[in-house]
C-alpha cells in the first residue's frame, strides 16, 4: 500500500493511526480527510511529515468531496464519526448523517474507484451490554444508544456493499480506547484533566461499577493495521484490550496518578440506557498475528503523564466549545 486515505485523521484514534503508519512505513503517503468538527484538531497531526501527509478538510457525507480525495488511494480507513454516547442522547441527527450516510459515501466512492481495501472502524458497542462472557463477531447486533445504533447502521451499509457489489469491506470493532490526544469529553481524559484542576469527577450514579475493556490507542491502531493488511474482505474483527476494569477502579487510579483523594468523586444521575458491561473476544484477530501489548497500569501512567505534561493541548479545548457542552450536559444531571 502506497497511498491510504484516512478519514477522521484529525481525531483521537485516526491521528494515532496516521502517526503509526508514518512511523512504520517510510514509503507511505496519507491523505487525511476530516471535517474538523469540535473533535477534530490539527494539533493532533502537527508533527506529521508534510511530504507524506496531505490534509483535506471535507465531510464524508459529501460524495463528490470523498470521490475527489479518494482518487488514487489504494485503501481507505474510516475513523470519521460522531463518537460520544452522551452527545448522541442529546441529539442524534449528526450521528446518523456521519455514521450512516457518511459510510455510504465512502463505500460508494470505493465502488466507483475500485479501491482495493476499505476498512470501517467500528465499536464493540454495537453488540450492546453483556453480563458474563464475551461477544464473538458472529453474535447478533444489539445497539442500545443512538451512537452505537448509528455505528451498526454504517457497518450494515458497508457490508451490504461487499455482498452486493464486491466492495472489499473489512470491519473492526474496537473496545474503549485510551491514550494521549483523546478529547476530554470521554471519561478518562475528563477525569484526568478535572482531577489535575482539583474539580469533581462526575461519576454516573449506579454506573460506578460498570465495566469497560480498556484498549491502549497504539494497540488499537496495530489491530486495525493487521485487519487492513491481513484481513479478509467481508470479515469482521474484534479488537479487545483484555483489560476489563470497573469504572470505580479506573476512577481511583486517576486519583492516585494525580495525587488527589476520593472527595473529588461526585455522583451524578445515570446515563439513560447505560450499558453495564462491554466485552469482546479477539481470538479471530489474534489468529492473524496481532495481540494487545500495553499493560493497563503502564498505559494509565503514561496517559496521565501525557495530560500533565501537555496542558497546552487540552486547556484551550476545555475553554472553548467544550465548556458550553459540559455545562449543558452536567447541569441537566444536577
Ligand atoms: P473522535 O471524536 O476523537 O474523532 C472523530 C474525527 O472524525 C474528528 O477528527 C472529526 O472532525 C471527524 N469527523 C466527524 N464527522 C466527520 C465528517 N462528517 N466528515 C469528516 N470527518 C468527520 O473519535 P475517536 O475516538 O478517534 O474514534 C474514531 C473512530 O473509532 C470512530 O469511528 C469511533 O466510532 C471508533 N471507536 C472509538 C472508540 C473509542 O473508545 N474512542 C472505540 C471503538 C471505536
Ligand atoms: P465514555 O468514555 O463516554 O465511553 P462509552 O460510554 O462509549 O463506554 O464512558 C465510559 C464509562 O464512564 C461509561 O460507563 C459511562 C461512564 N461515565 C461517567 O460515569 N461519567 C462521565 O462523565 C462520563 C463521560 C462517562
Amino acid at each position: 500500500m502506497k497511498r491510504i486515505m484516512v478519514t477522521g485523521g484529525a481525531g483521537f484514534i485516526g491521528s494515532a493511526f496516521i502517526r503509526y503508519q508514518l512511523r512504520r512505513d517510510p514509503g507511505i503517503h496519507i491523505v487525511n480527510f476530516d471535517k474538523l468538527t469540535y473533535a477534530g484538531n490539527l494539533d493532533n497531526v502537527k508533527d506529521a511529515d508534510p511530504a507524506r501527509h496531505t490534509f483535506i478538510r471535507g465531510d464524508i457525507a459529501d460524495l463528490d468531496a470523498v470521490l475527489a480525495a479518494m482518487e488514487g488511494c489504494d485503501a481507505v480507513v474510516n475513523f470519521a464519526a460522531e463518537s460520544h454516547v452522551d452527545r448522541s442522547i442529546m441529539g442524534a441527527t449528526e450521528f446518523l448523517r456521519t455514521n450512516v450516510d457518511g459510510v455510504y459515501c465512502i463505500v460508494e466512492a470505493a465502488r466507483r474507484l475500485k479501491t482495493e481495501r476499505v476498512l470501517l472502524v467500528s465499536t464493540d458497542e454495537v453488540y450492546g451490554s453483556i453480563d458474563t462472557g464475551a461477544f464473538l463477531e458472529s453474535d447478533r447486533l444489539n445497539p442500545r444508544n443512538p451512537y452505537s445504533a448509528a455505528k451498526a447502521g454504517g457497518e450494515l451499509v458497508g457490508r451490504s456493499f461487499f455482498e452486493t457489489f464486491g466492495v472489499p469491506v473489512i470491519v473492526t470493532r474496537g473496545s474503549n480506547t485510551y491514550g494521549p490526544y483523546q478529547y476530554p469529553e470521554k471519561v478518562l481524559p475528563l477525569f484526568l484533566t478535572n482531577a489535575i484542576d482539583g474539580e469533581g469527577l462526575p461519576i454516573y450514579r449506579g454506573g460506578e461499577h460498570n465495566v469497560r475493556d480498556w484498549l491502549f490507542v497504539d494497540d488499537h491502531c496495530a489491530g486495525i493495521d493487521t485487519a487492513l493488511r491481513r484481513g479478509t474482505p467481508g470479515e469482521i474483527y474484534n479488537i479487545a484490550g483484555e483489560n476489563e476494569r470497573e469504572l470505580i477502579t479506573l476512577t481511583r487510579k486517576v486519583l492516585e496518578l494525580t495525587g488527589r483523594d476520593e472527595s473529588l468523586i461526585q455522583p451524578v444521575p445515570d446515563r439513560p440506557g447505560h450499558d453495564k458491561r462491554y466485552a469482546i473476544d479477539c481470538g479471530k484477530l489474534k489468529a492473524l498475528g496481532w495481540q494487545p501489548a500495553m499493560d493497563w497500569e503502564e498505559g494509565m501512567a503514561l496517559t496521565a503523564r501525557w495530560y500533565r505534561e501537555n496542558e497546552w493541548w487540552w486547556r484551550k479545548i476545555k475553554t472553548g466549545e467544550f465548556r458550553a457542552y459540559y455545562e449543558r450536559q452536567y447541569r441537566q444531571r444536577g
